[in-house]
């Protein structure tokens, strides 16, 4: 049976919840290897071998916001704060470029509205002078930021719904509230962004059939770009004693969002490579076809704090990841393999 509801993953239109979260709970070690192969299929079909690598500069970690499981929430007093000037920012940018990435992602708390115009010029400077693909991940701006920054040449825009259960959201996101998120997704979509969004895995209380309900928002909104990661405690925030997301779990999640979610970016996350040492390389045998490596200025690297132990993904950790899961790193990366010694 469960076998049958795979293969139905090709072409069936419509998907009651129950059946995405039994897909989301293979009953059987062979069922688990199914979904796993079935995933790959897709991606592979799709996709092809090649993992795409993007590169991130965590810009800075300043937050209006107060998310329970987040290190940068608001009060947490014991985080140092940063924002990096236009000319460090372009430094990493520039590094960025000359690994050969194509993509950058620039990435930071949710500031303030003050810092729109020194964002819009970033923009500006990094199109000009290296006409790079930009996606931003900010966090919730208003309409007019999301107008003036796709303006300036941003190409993307990442930002997660966390979760699509409206108790869970609430319970978690004393700032937010979930319809509202779900319309600054329509507005970025509507200001000509290619959108990102994704989750959480493991948040308090949340359950399969919830997974299972936020893969169908995934899938309805025709999302580009789909970040999963499992959550981690973080230390000064309500969480930080809580156990973190299950590994087995955020995979299953990877492989039923390639196969509901079509051609979609995604990414292999810092916070899965985070959670397991070899959490990057098995999302990228879940379906996962990309990897965000991150080039934040070491000065300032720790400050960038969402939660504990996060690991440090760099070209060298990226291309490891691939090479260790079989795939094939992008032609237009520059680098080499340190020499095997034997
Ligand atoms: N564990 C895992 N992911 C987290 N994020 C924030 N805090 C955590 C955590 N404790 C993720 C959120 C958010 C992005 C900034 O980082 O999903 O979208
Ligand atoms: Fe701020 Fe985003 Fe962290 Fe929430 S998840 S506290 S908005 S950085």
């Amino acid at each position: 049976a469960y076998g049958d509801l795979l293969l139905q993953c090709r072409e069936r239109e419509d998907w009651a919840v129950d059946d995405v979260t039994t897909l989301l709970s293979p009953p059987t070690a062979q069922d688990k290897i199914a979904l796993r192969l079935a995933a790959e299929a897709a991606r592979q079909e799709t996709l092809g071998d090649v993992v795409d690598v993007r590169g991130a500069v965590e810009f800075g970690n300043e937050c209006r916001k107060d998310c329970f499981y987040c290190g940068l929430r608001k009060s947490n007093r014991h985080l140092t704060r940063y924002r990096l000037s236009e000319e460090q920012t372009m430094q990493a940018i520039e590094d960025l470029y000359n690994m050969g990435i194509r993509t950058i992602i620039l990435q930071s708390g949710e500031e303030d509205e003050r810092a729109t115009a020194s964002i819009v010029d970033l923009i500006r400077t990094i199109k000009s002078r290296f006409g790079l693909r930009i996606t931003l991940s900010l966090g919730e701006r208003s309409l007019a930021d999301y107008h003036a920054f796709r303006q300036a040449g941003a190409n993307n825009y990442l930002l997660r719904i966390e979760t699509t259960d409206p108790e869970l959201f609430r319970r978690v996101h004393p700032d937010d509230d979930l319809e509202e998120r779900m319309q600054h997704l329509i507005w970025l979509r509507e200001a000509g962004f290619l959108l990102g969004t994704g989750g959480l895995v493991g948040l308090p209380g949340q359950s399969i059939s919830s997974l299972a309900q936020d893969i169908l928002y995934w899938r309805k909104l025709g999302a580009n770009m789909i970040g999963i990661g499992p959550f981690l405690p973080a230390a000064h925030t309500p969480f930080s004693q809580l156990e973190p997301g299950d590994l087995d779990l955020t995979l299953r999640v990877y492989a039923v969002t390639r196969l509901l979610c079509g051609r979609t970016f995604i990414p292999s996350t810092t916070a899965l490579a985070s959670l397991h040492p070899e959490g990057q390389k098995l999302g990228l045998q879940w379906g996962a076809n990309s990897i965000m490596l991150t080039h934040t200025p070491e000065e300032v690297r720790a400050h960038y704090h969402l939660y504990q132990n996060k690991a440090k993904v760099d070209l060298d950790f990226a291309c490891q990841s691939i090479l260790d899961a079989g795939r094939q790193i992008p032609p237009y990366l520059r680098w080499t393999q340190k020499e095997e010694r034997y």
